[in-house]
């Protein structure tokens, strides 16, 4: 079969063999590529119209315990700054974001063991008690499920937790023998049986990466119908590891944002700031390419450079409302809005045509 052909079976179908993914990310060209992307951009607006949903990051600490050997903030990095902000910091910006029209906020940290689990609930339920038509999503990394049932129950709605890759040998070259894929993967099952809206997702290009581990992403995407899913493409940080590996392709990632959401058309798909970070109008081609989230940063900018995940990462001197105005801006001339939603899986109001 032609790529194309395979593009309209994943399509039809919802699934294609290994070998098919394969030969799709091995071979594809740039009108592989465009036919990929007006077939996703289709599905999306069909499922959202030309709606955005926006999520509120709010970066509340950069401490962690894991040591990811492409992560800027892992342990091992002493040129770090490392900051916490406190439960009256986090509000507040979320107040701010409230305020932009924010109706999620996404609470993201290292794995910082200086918040407990109970001080986490407790800034988890006074934000819903305060803005009590938010959604909260959290991403902590991978905690025990006893924890995970708390933060539900303090009134947490999603968790995002990546899982970074679906193959095993693949997930090894990436982190240190004390992180196993299959830890990540029970978190993920853990999240989704106690009712979070959960999402997973994976770094394109990121070294020892192969067309068969982007095809065992796929498969588990498929099998696991996450929520939510969070590509982007890996970008080098200058004190890890794989400082001197090549950052992954632009053209990659959207062609694989495209197949997420021609495979799971419900699928909440950011375009990720690591995509707006690789090219200038990345975030605009990830949204035509499938995408319908954006995640505008919502920490205090006197921080934003220290949550640096990978160099050169956009928006890190830019006050929250200018990145809001920004980002409107640059969605309204390819035809799209910001919605003032909290922008729940399953719950778009697009009539159905
Ligand atoms: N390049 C791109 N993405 C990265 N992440 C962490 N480090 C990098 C990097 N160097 C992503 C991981 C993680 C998410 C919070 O950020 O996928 O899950
Ligand atoms: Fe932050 Fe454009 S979105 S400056």
């Amino acid at each position: 079969m032609t790529n194309q052909q395979l593009i309209d079976k994943l399509n039809s179908q919802k699934a294609l063999d290994q070998a098919q993914w394969v030969q799709l990310f091995a071979t594809f060209t740039e009108a592989d590529r465009h036919y990929a992307a007006a077939l996703a951009r289709e599905i999306a607006d069909s499922v959202f119209g030309k709606r955005i949903y926006i999520r509120g990051l709010v970066e509340f600490s950069n401490y962690c315990k894991q040591d990811c050997y492409y992560c800027g903030i892992r342990c091992s990095n002493r040129n770090a700054q490392r900051y916490r902000l406190t439960k009256e910091d986090i509000l507040s910006c979320c107040e701010e974001g409230a305020a932009l029209g924010f109706r999620t906020f996404v609470l993201q940290s290292g794995e910082d063991k200086a918040y407990s689990n109970a001080a986490l609930c407790d800034i988890v339920s006074t934000l819903k008690s305060r803005h009590p038509d938010c959604a909260v999503t959290l991403s902590l990394g991978e905690l025990s499920e006893a924890e995970y049932r708390a933060l539900f129950a303090a009134g947490a709605d999603r968790y995002l937790l990546r899982h970074e890759t679906a193959d095993a040998a693949h997930y090894a070259h990436l982190h240190p023998a004390n992180m196993r894929l299959e830890s990540r993967l029970k978190c993920l099952q853990e999240l989704k049986a106690i009712g979070f809206q959960t999402g997973c997702g994976m770094m394109i290009g990121s070294p020892y990466q192969t067309p068969a581990c982007l095809a065992e992403d796929m498969r588990f995407l498929r099998d696991f119908e996450p929520h939510m899913v969070g590509v982007g493409p890996f970008l080098p940080h200058k004190d890890t590891p794989f400082k001197k590996e090549p950052a992954g392709s632009f053209e990659t990632t959207l062609l694989v944002l495209s197949l997420v959401r021609i495979m799971l058309p419900q699928t909440l798909l950011p375009a990720t700031t690591a995509l707006g970070t690789v090219h200038p109008y990345g975030r605009e081609e990830g949204i035509l390419a499938g995408a319908n989230v954006v995640m505008p940063n919502l920490s205090p900018t006197a921080v934003r450079r220290k949550y640096m995940l990978y160099d050169n990462k956009i928006c890190t001197g830019d006050e929250s409302a200018q990145c809001v105005n920004c980002l409107q801006q640059r969605l309204q001339k390819i035809g799209y809005e910001i919605v003032q939603a909290r922008g729940d899986y399953g719950q778009s109001s697009e009539p159905a045509k």
